[in-house]
């Protein structure tokens, strides 16, 4: 189960390098940032940067490399949650992997933002790459550029766990009232589906910063439904008193995304992921994040 949803693409098989422990440099502007403290229900406190302990630097080339800095929006289990005030989930262990294989780079540190403010973030050079299950799409890729695909994913519909209402379509969705975190393709549904065709009205749409505080209302009674990425909604409906309805397809793939013309990045963290591939790392990690009991 859990298979690596894209076949490894070719051979490629590098050993993973041994790096000297060298401590990178993190610029003074890049530290603390981060701009999503307390919201996303997890964390009591607003600590906005976690260190990604000591990055290594390329033994061969006297440590040239360039330390890149990570953005991630918490609050998206199993992608990137903070547990204990840590930082984990598979896009974190899966781009750090990704980096350590990745010719010419080294990652300094992990920025925590609200989804919506990810890719401001990226494009004013506070963070070099987004790790948040992020969709690739047209209006995205207007503003920023992705790597290659790292996992699939449609949309489902929560609802409240032993509720009357037991949607089975978008439509009937009409007339109640709908959640989604803001900045998101979920958010995207709700307005193009059903705002833009009358089916919903604005004012019976509540926009979030973070899914958790929407799982929260939910569960509360305040609001009926939630649309929100596949595999993030099967989590909550296993941790949480809430139910996956249905699955509405929209065929999304996630990438990591990088600054607008960063080719010599995007190259890297693309063979970067195909040396993981390889290696057998990706199938260890959907293993590690996506086959847990209960
Ligand atoms: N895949 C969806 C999107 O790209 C939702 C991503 C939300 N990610 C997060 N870390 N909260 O819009």
């Amino acid at each position: 189960m859990a298979a690596d949803p894209f076949a490894p693409p070719m051979e490629l098989c590098r050993p993973v390098p041994r790096n000297d422990h060298a401590q990178a440099h993190v610029p003074e502007d890049r530290r603390g940032a981060g701009g999503a403290g307390g919201t996303d229900g997890e964390t009591a406190g607003g600590a906005a940067t976690t260190a990604a302990g000591t990055a290594t630097a390329d033994g061969e080339d006297g440590g040239s490399d360039t330390a890149i800095v990570a953005g991630t929006a918490p609050g998206f289990r199993p992608f990137e949650m903070k547990e204990g005030g840590e930082l984990v989930g598979f896009d974190v262990d899966l781009l750090e992997a990704v980096i350590e294989q990745a010719e010419g780079y080294t990652l300094s540190g992990w920025q925590e933002f609200e989804f919506s403010s990810l890719i401001p973030a990226l494009t004013s050079e506070k963070i070099d790459t987004i790790a948040a299950a992020m969709t690739i799409n047209d209006e995205r890729d207007e503003t920023i550029d992705f790597t290659d695909p790292y996992y699939s994913a449609n949309q489902s519909v929560l609802v409240r766990e032993g509720g009357e209402f037991s949607p089975s379509s978008l439509a009937d969705l009409s007339g109640q009232v709908v959640g989604a975190q803001t900045g998101t393709t979920g958010e995207g549904v709700v307005q193009d589906q059903l705002i833009n065709r009358s089916e919903l009205a604005e004012s019976n749409y509540n926009s979030y910063g973070n899914y958790v505080l929407a799982v929260e209302d939910l569960v509360n009674g305040n609001i009926d439904a939630i649309v929100i990425d596949e595999p993030v909604a099967a989590t909550f409906a296993s941790d949480r008193q809430v139910d996956v309805a249905f699955t509405y397809e929209t065929g999304e793939e996630y990438g990591f995304g990088i600054r607008d013309g960063a080719s010599d990045l995007q190259s890297a963290l693309d063979s970067g992921l195909e040396a993981v591939r390889e290696a057998g790392t990706y199938e260890d990690l959907t293993k590690k994040w996506f086959e847990q009991d209960g």
